[in-house]
């Protein structure tokens, strides 16, 4: 079955349920700052999740783009096993306070059997154990009880508690390091068995078993998430019910394609192998041979592409970093490999993809050079840091430069080896971005353990510098934040009313911090004009406006002349919020009127204050406010 089978077949059966597609959300998120990533279906959910409305409805299906290679949902030092990728597409659907477990769980049985045709003799179920005050999932065991007994399978076999490490699940892991405001509750996983002679190692830490369904040896894979998402962490590090009980369930698509085909190998399956061949032709070398290098270009590569395809460059910031650090584990196995060419890797990865994703197509040049540039670069900063050490330790160069960097003529033990500082290593780690790895690929040997402890100090300070990042995305439903959102659209309207409707937003960040919200414009403002949006925007707090939002069809919303970026493609019906006016359902006579899923204050008056702190151009035609409220 192909990728695009398994999604339709996906999309229909929850359609034919009432459930309403919604559309991918962008891979990097907008108006997101607490993430750098979109790592799972639910994340362009949350408001709703926590209790907005949603004017869409109540039942959602969608395949979500997702990257987890940051916070607790980092999966970069996972890829080389025969299952974990940093990139997939999570098929989810969603009941926000709809229908529950009853439905979800024989629903998602019904799914995998009987479409995806899988033989139910290979599935098992894990549920929550309990942790503290959360009890133990006594409802979802009844309901796995009586789906299993229907098949004629002995349910006591297929069951498995679990405590909140395997299942619970929020975007911060487990219960403890969710952060105050964090969406949260246990789950159900689905486990397809490969069959006993795949087990691989025998040291599963579950049960005191030899193996167990969350063994890591390979043979069982988690094809299926079903989260019950019914908890909110609040200040006192305990567990409030949310206003609804919510179902968030996602499946991996490549870990679905791997059991219809009962491939154990994530990149054996028709999906990948095809692109392992390709590097087999490239590196002159076998896959039985250089399993973990292979697959650590493949899937390290395919994340790269659909980030570079997101808009991302390489760079040493926030998703450029990771990017970075992804193609430069790539270049590394390749060279182990003496890989001769990456484009037609390139090529042979966006051909595989192009069925679900076919934008990767028309984005193929710019994927390609980035790659290819980011190849260059990484060889200049080696031959950099090579001349670096040379200077610095008086040597003469033994050995060219590419001689190091790709081990040419020589075998690794003929480089020779010199010894420099922990010092001197940790330079070439924090200006020359090389990780210990790379430094010693390049001959050099250091103190490991002093190398650590600079590590440690140096993690110590940016924790410290990136404090706030990855706490969780608009959970932060913080007081000031949402007063920050509410300003945001007075702030648009303010500079509407001075410099015209053709000014409209095109980008905004809000923190509890501050707020920062881009537009098309072509200059600075002046002194004056700052003052004047200011005043506007005070004035505006000051005649306490009412704060109403109304579920309308996209064309009224039109007519009433809400702004904001509509897609015609997947709503029919927007959520828009008005401000001003009698503040009355129906009354649209508002000063601002504004596609957006809140939350918002209920009145201007709960906004205390509003400062504009700075601007800045950001491109062409672009500029950037940056203000605080209280
Ligand atoms: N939100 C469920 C998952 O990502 O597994």
């Amino acid at each position: 079955m192909t990728g695009k089978e398994i999604i339709t077949k996906f999309k229909t059966f929850f359609i034919e349920k009432g459930h309403v597609e919604i559309p991918n959300a962008p891979l990097i998120p907008e108006n997101d700052p607490t993430t750098l990533f979109t790592s799972s279906g639910m994340q362009p959910l949350i408001p709703y999740l926590a209790g907005e409305v949603h004017p869409q409805g109540k039942r959602f299906v969608n395949v979500q783009n997702v990257f987890r290679g940051q916070g607790a949902l980092d999966d970069i030092d996972e890829v080389g096993d025969n299952r974990h990728l940093t990139f997939f597409r999570m098929i989810g659907n969603w009941s926000l306070g709809d229908y529950f477990k009853k439905e979800q769980l024989p629903w998602m049985f019904e799914y995998i059997t009987q479409h995806l045709n899988l033989d139910p003799e290979k599935l098992y179920v894990s549920v929550f154990e309990g942790y503290k005050e959360i009890p133990k999932d006594e409802e979802s065991i009844n309901i796995w009880n009586e789906i299993f007994s229907n098949v004629g399978i002995d349910p006591k076999e297929r069951i498995f508690p679990y405590g909140p490490k395997k299942n619970w699940w929020s975007r911060a892991g487990v219960p403890e390091n969710m952060p105050v405001g964090e969406l949260g509750g246990p789950d159900s996983e689905i486990f397809y068995d490969f069959g006993a002679e795949l087990k691989i190692h025998e040291n599963s830490i579950y049960k005191d078993e030899k193996c167990h369904i969350n063994c890591d040896c390979g043979r069982y894979l988690e094809i299926s998430n079903n989260v019950f998402m019914q908890y909110k962490k609040n200040a006192n590090g305990e567990f409030d019910n949310l206003p609804q009980k919510n179902v968030d369930h996602g499946s991996g698509l490549e870990r679905f394609i791997m059991a219809t085909e009962n491939e154990p190998d994530v990149f054996k399956t028709s999906l990948f192998y095809p692109i392992i061949q390709t590097i087999e032709k490239q590196t002159e070398k076998n896959y039985l041979d250089f399993t973990r290098e292979m697959r650590m270009i493949t899937g390290h590569l395919s994340s790269s592409v659909f980030i570079i395809s997101a808009g991302v460059t390489p760079s040493n910031k926030e998703q450029g970093y990771i990017l970075r650090r992804l193609l430069r584990r790539a270049i590394d196995s390749f060279e182990k490999l003496k890989g001769r060419e990456l484009s037609p890797i390139i090529e042979s990865l966006v051909n595989q993809y192009k069925e679900t994703d076919p934008v990767l197509v028309d984005k193929f040049e710019e994927i390609k050079n980035t790659i290819l540039e980011e190849q260059g670069k990484y060889e200049h900063t080696r031959k950099e840091a090579i001349k670096f050490i040379q200077k610095k330790y008086s040597l003469t160069p033994t050995l060219s430069h590419r001689e190091r960097i790709k081990g040419e003529g020589v075998g690794d033990e003929l480089m020779g080896q010199t010894e420099i500082s922990a010092d001197d290593a940790f330079i070439l780690y924090s200006t020359h971005g090389l990780s210990p790895t790379q430094i010693k690929s390049l001959g050099y040997v250091f103190n490991d353990q002093e190398f650590a402890n600079k590590m440690k100090e140096h993690k110590t300070l940016s924790k410290t510098a990136s404090a706030g990042m990855f706490k969780g995305g608009l959970a932060d439903h913080s007081e000031l934040t949402v007063k920050g959102h509410t300003a945001t659209h007075l702030l648009q309207q303010a500079l509407r009313d001075l410099f015209g409707t053709q000014l409209h937003q095109i980008g905004s960040n809000i923190t509890s911090e501050r707020l920062r919200f881009d537009f098309n414009f072509d200059r600075k403002l002046t002194d004056e004009e700052i003052e004047k949006v200011e005043q506007i925007v005070r004035e505006k707090i000051k005649d306490s406006l009412p704060v109403h939002f109304e579920i309308l069809p996209i064309e009224e919303a039109k007519k009433v002349g809400a702004i904001g970026l509509f897609d015609e493609k997947y709503e029919k019906q927007v959520k828009i919020y008005f401000i001003g006016g009698s503040g009355k359902e129906g009354d649209h006579n508002a000063y601002s009127k504004e596609f957006c899923g809140g939350p918002h204050v209920n009145n201007t008056s709960d906004i205390k204050s509003f400062k504009i702190t700075r601007q800045e151009k950001i491109g062409v035609g672009k500029q950037r406010l940056y203000a605080v409220v209280q």
